[in-house]
């Protein structure tokens, strides 16, 4: 840039029309990487990027974000790292990511997706360096198989506050690094084991504010790298013995704000690793255990965990 500007500099001392040109070029075009143009409206610069692992880097960053756009831009450079389209009114992609292969980040929440099927799953095909998927708050009825299958680089996936009702059993595939699935706040009536098969590495799992009907027996059982589980808000009255059979690693585990009116005790036995607990706001009646119902545990007592001991 400094170069550049020293340059401007010499040709307007020659001519002010090149000048002129010059600052209209630097100011109008918004160069990013000395070159590229920006789509109209947007910011295009490098900003700090983390990885889920909280790794630093720099990406270059295309914020699109409160522009009342119906359309992705057409022009967004093929070297984008991160595009930011949160709050548009966007409701379908089509091919305007297909060049954006190095693309690691995507926000699309707060838009106007219905559906996230074939036409979503050939939006985003070309995405394989895609890392982070933001799709909350848009109003996304259902999930089909196979929609996301190209992501595999896929580890964060966030679809908060969208209507879910329907997620089909394969809808997840492909995604086999995913760490992070977020699925609060939708319309699911059923958790669905299957969903699970394809995703091995996930490590949080957030599905509460559902009108879960119950949980089945071995309901996340393919999950057996997850740490953190929150089931809040879901109007459990009662969870199954076997509900957390294979979660051999979960460290965390959340009902806050259901309907139980005793700690589920069976369930929780097969948690060898379990070490924080939270049944607030649930309506558990009997008197010995504290009031605040969060129960932190530490390794010495998961053979022999504090509510075993309080009743
Ligand atoms: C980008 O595309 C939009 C819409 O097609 C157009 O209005 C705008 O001028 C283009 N911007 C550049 C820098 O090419
Ligand atoms: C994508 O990133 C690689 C390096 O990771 C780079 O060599 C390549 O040029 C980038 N592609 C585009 C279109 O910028
Ligand atoms: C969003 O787009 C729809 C048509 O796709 C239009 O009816 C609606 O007015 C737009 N809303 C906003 C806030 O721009
Ligand atoms: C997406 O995945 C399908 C099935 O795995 C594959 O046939 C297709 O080539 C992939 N598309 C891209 C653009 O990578």
């Amino acid at each position: 840039m400094g170069s550049t500007v020293l340059v401007s500099l010499l040709l307007c001392l020659v001519t002010s029309s090149v000048c002129a040109a010059i600052v209209f070029m630097m100011f109008v075009f918004r160069p990013v990487g000395g070159a590229v143009l920006c789509p109209l409206q947007c910011v295009c610069e490098t900003r700090p990027w983390y990885t889920p692992q909280s790794v630093y880097h720099q990406a270059r960053t295309v914020d699109c974000n409160e522009l009342h756009l119906r359309r992705i831009p057409v022009n967004v450079s093929a070297d984008t790292q991160v595009l930011l389209l949160q709050s548009n009114n966007i409701s379908s992609i089509s091919t305007e990511l297909q060049r954006l292969t190095n693309l690691t980040e995507l926000d699309l929440s707060q838009n106007h997706f219905t559906q996230c099927d074939d036409l979503i799953s050939m939006g985003l095909s070309s995405l394989g360096r895609l890392v982070t998927l933001y799709l909350e708050e848009n109003h996304i009825e259902e999930l089909e198989d196979f929609s996301l299958r190209n992501l595999s680089s896929l580890e964060e996936l966030y679809m908060n506050h969208n209507r879910i009702s329907s997620i089909g059993p394969k809808a997840f595939a492909g995604l086999t690094n995913l760490l992070r699935l977020h699925l609060n706040s939708n319309r699911l009536v059923a958790i669905d084991s299957r969903w699970f098969e394809s995703l091995p590495s996930l490590e949080i799992l957030m599905i509460g504010e559902n009108p879960i009907l119950g949980l089945e027996e071995k309901n996340f059982m393919p999950l057996s790298r997850l740490h953190s589980l929150v089931l809040a808000g879901m109007g459990l009255a009662s969870v199954p013995s076997a509900a957390f059979l294979g979660l051999d690693y979960l460290e965390s585990l959340s009902f806050y704000d259901n309907r139980l009116r005793s700690v589920p005790r069976d369930a929780l036995s097969v948690l060898p690793n379990l070490k924080f607990l939270d049944l607030n706001r649930n309506p558990i009646t009997w008197g010995c255990i504290p009031s605040r119902l969060f129960i932190t545990f530490s390794p010495s007592l998961v053979n022999d965990p504090p509510w075993i001991r309080l009743m």
